[in-house]
């Protein structure tokens, strides 16, 4: 039955038939191994494929010159090796009719020069770009000359390799470096004019056409306004389009507005949680009808019922879904199915993307399939193994994880939590009401839980009892952890914890000071709350610089809390003791750097945060009568086969411990946890 869903509706492009209006933009999960496109890579791409999307847009900015050197992981498009790796991961995803393109770029300043070959990086004038303390050469004529001869080369390798098309990458690079006041401080034939400031554009795409031929789709993901004073202006951005458009030489738009020389500026081009949803869609639309184009656009639009807007509106040709995919790469499938219920969120929390500028892999904080195709199902199906009845003792997000997938299998589950409601430490985060989307890791899972028919006892503080009554085959702890105070000389009796303040059982203080010694997430939140709520905050971390495990698009809404309600930071000084001098706490403050080194600081409210302990009693008291004693074979867990070793004859279950009952790690870490144990039984 043909669908009037205006997402499912197939779309002409050139030649090419796109069969609905779904795609995920061009983004670098970093899965590169040496500049080529292996199994991780092509694996990750057919997920989506099989999931059902029109177009894939591979890579992340494939660099076309050894001058651009990887930033983040990005492919080598200037490699002839290249050709063979992605025409497989072509032909995988075309098996599926979805569609494969590339983006293609010089990243100019985008970049640093101490990487790869230690060449000079460079750009249309020395503007220095922040967010990689690039002091970049001014560009010359013998590097225009080789750059351009170097985007006609990679765009032939792209067709050598059967892509369906190619686009350029013209943000925050190379090619707008040219177009944007900000960037382009030239007086020759590339500055000043419009006309000379599109130069080095059209000698690009002059090159790319005489390599590739007229019928090769080469479209272009461009800025049409950097939204800053001294950068390209809207008036310009539509007027480039425009000429672009009606050039005959591209064949799409995909519209960007922002700049992205610094983490904050690129949180407006990428916004995480707690920021606008679709803020640039309306702009993307106001470009499709000046140019009356193709227009491609993603940013933040995370759910179908926006993604349908999107183009119903007539706003978008083609809607961008790229982080939703990251965390469900079945979302048109499941559209199709009549299971848009199903679609497991993306809940903004950009923990995928700060991954890659920390030097790590992307990976969805929620899916922890996502670019482990290769070992872990996307779709988990039932298991060929015997049946059996589990007991997952806490409802966090180890537990709900490990409980879904372990009833997937066809096993029986049932949940005992201590609390009245699910979630644990993903509840206590969402509480900030920036952050408050996480809830959509549980709501999903619960819903999940619902559908598979779990049955979750709530209330119940389980004991060794209470797990013996269910007479597991296999028992799960996962009851995580508690907080615990950092070490102090004394005065552990007069801090606050950061959950208490978190959770809103401690009212924070007029006069505060905040020992973060974790790292993350859960000391700033305290400290975001506790400023919001209108106290005096100094903010201390013995760290070089604050909250290290967050990485810097998180870290763009915290400062702006923190310089909004003027809270206080120092950082490399350690809360060595805390004592009460009448109504007020005085804390000494020492430093790893310089012995003997001290000062005081006089307060109402000395709040620590120092990651949990394991609430490991009940595991302990299982252990003994578990068949494995707990044991877990790490070889086998990585490699294959049975991972619980037979260590005592007479006893009752399998025993497993998953999440922060284990040790204080992320959300992620418990979500991995609880998949990869869950299918391990
Ligand atoms: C891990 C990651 C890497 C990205 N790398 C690139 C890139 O190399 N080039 C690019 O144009 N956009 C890149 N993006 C931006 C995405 O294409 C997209 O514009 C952005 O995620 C906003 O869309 P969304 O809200 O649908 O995710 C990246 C995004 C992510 C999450
Ligand atoms: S990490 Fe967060 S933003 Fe990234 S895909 Fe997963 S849910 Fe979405």
């Amino acid at each position: 039955m043909t669908s009037n869903d205006p997402l499912l509706q197939p779309y002409r492009l050139k030649h090419l038939t796109l069969k609905n209006r779904v795609m995920s933009t061009s983004h670098e999960p970093a899965y590169s191994e040496d500049g080529m496109p292996k199994e991780r890579y092509r694996l990750y791409h057919a997920e989506k494929a099989k999931g059902g999307m029109a177009l894939t847009m591979t890579a992340g900015s494939a660099i076309v010159s050894r001058d651009s050197p990887a930033a983040f992981g990005n492919l080598h498009a200037y490699d002839d090796a290249i050709v063979p790796w992605l025409r497989e991961l072509v032909d995988d995803c075309h098996e599926h009719d979805c569609k494969v393109m590339i983006q293609i770029t010089h990243l100019g300043r985008r970049t640093n020069w101490n990487k790869a070959d230690w060449l000079p990086v460079l750009s249309a004038s020395p503007v220095r770009e922040a967010a990689h303390r690039t002091f970049p050469k001014t560009i010359e004529d013998w590097d225009i000359e080789r750059i351009v001869a170097d985007y006609a080369s990679a765009a032939q390798r792209m067709q050598a390799a059967g892509l369906d098309g190619i686009e350029f990458e013209a943000y925050g690079h190379l090619m707008d470096g040219f177009w944007s006041p900000a960037t382009n401080h030239r007086d020759d034939d590339y500055g000043g004019s419009l006309d000379n400031r599109l130069r080095f554009t059209w000698r690009v795409i002059d090159a790319v056409r005489a390599a590739v031929g007229p019928d090769f789709v080469v479209g272009i993901r461009m800025v049409a306004d950097e939204d800053f004073d001294k950068g390209l202006s809207k008036e310009e951005g539509i007027e480039i389009a425009r000429r672009l458009a009606s050039s005959g030489k591209f064949d799409f738009l995909n519209i960007i507005r922002g700049h992205i020389d610094t983490d904050a500026a690129l949180t407006g081009v990428i916004p995480l949680h707690g920021m606008p949803s679709s803020p640039h869609l309306d702009f993307a639309g106001e470009v499709r009808v000046a140019t009356k184009f193709p227009v491609f656009h993603a940013a933040r639009i995370s759910d179908v019922a926006t993604a349908r807007h999107a183009i119903a509106s007539g706003k978008l040709d083609m809607v961008g879904m790229t982080r939703a995919h990251i965390a469900e790469p079945h979302i048109t499938r499941r559209v199709m199915a009549g299971e848009e219920h199903r679609i497991r969120p993306c809940v903004g929390a950009t923990y995928c993307l700060d991954r890659i500028y920390e030097g790590g892999g992307a990976l969805c904080i929620h899916n922890a399939a996502t670019g482990r195709e290769a070992t872990i199902p996307h779709v988990i199906s039932r298991t060929d193994g015997p049946l059996r009845s589990v007991a997952v003792v806490g409802a966090g997000a180890a537990g709900l994880e490990a409980a879904r997938v372990l009833a997937e299998r066809g096993h029986k589950v049932t949940v005992l939590e201590a609390s009245s409601q699910a979630g644990g430490q993903v509840r206590l985060a969402a509480q900030n009401p920036r952050r408050r989307e996480l809830i959509g890791i549980v709501d999903w899972r619960l819903a999940e839980l619902e559908r598979l028919g779990v049955e979750i006892r709530y209330d119940i503080w389980a004991g060794v009892d209470d797990v013996l009554a269910l007479d597991p085959d296999a028992v799960v702890i996962a009851t995580g952890g508690l907080p615990q105070s950092p070490p102090l000389g004394a005065g552990d009796d007069l801090v606050t914890s950061s959950w208490d303040i978190i959770a809103g059982s401690v009212k924070p203080a007029e006069n505060v000071l905040l020992y973060d010694d974790n790292g993350g997430h859960q000391g700033m939140t305290a400290a975001e709350l506790i400023g919001k709520a209108g106290s005096k905050l100094e903010l201390l971390t013995p760290e070089r610089f604050f909250a290290p495990e967050i990485g810097g698009m998180n870290h763009v809404p915290y400062m702006e809390a923190f310089h909004r309600s003027g809270v206080k930071i120092t950082i490399n000084t350690r809360l060595k003791s805390v004592r009460r001098e009448g109504n007020q706490l005085v804390a000494t403050l020492s430093s790893d750097y310089a012995k003997g080194w001290h000062e005081e600081r006089r307060v109402d409210q000395v709040v620590v945060e120092h990651g949990t302990l394991p609430l490991d009693e009940l595991y302990l008291e299982l252990k003994p009568l578990s068949k494995n004693g707990g044991v877990i074979d790490y070889e086998r867990l990585i490699h294959g086969g049975d991972i619980f070793p037979a260590k005592n004859p007479d006893g009752r279950f399998l025993l497993l411990r998953i999440g922060d009952a284990v040790q204080a790690r992320n959300i992620h870490a418990a979500i991995y946890d609880g998949i990869r144990f869950g299918l391990r039984i």
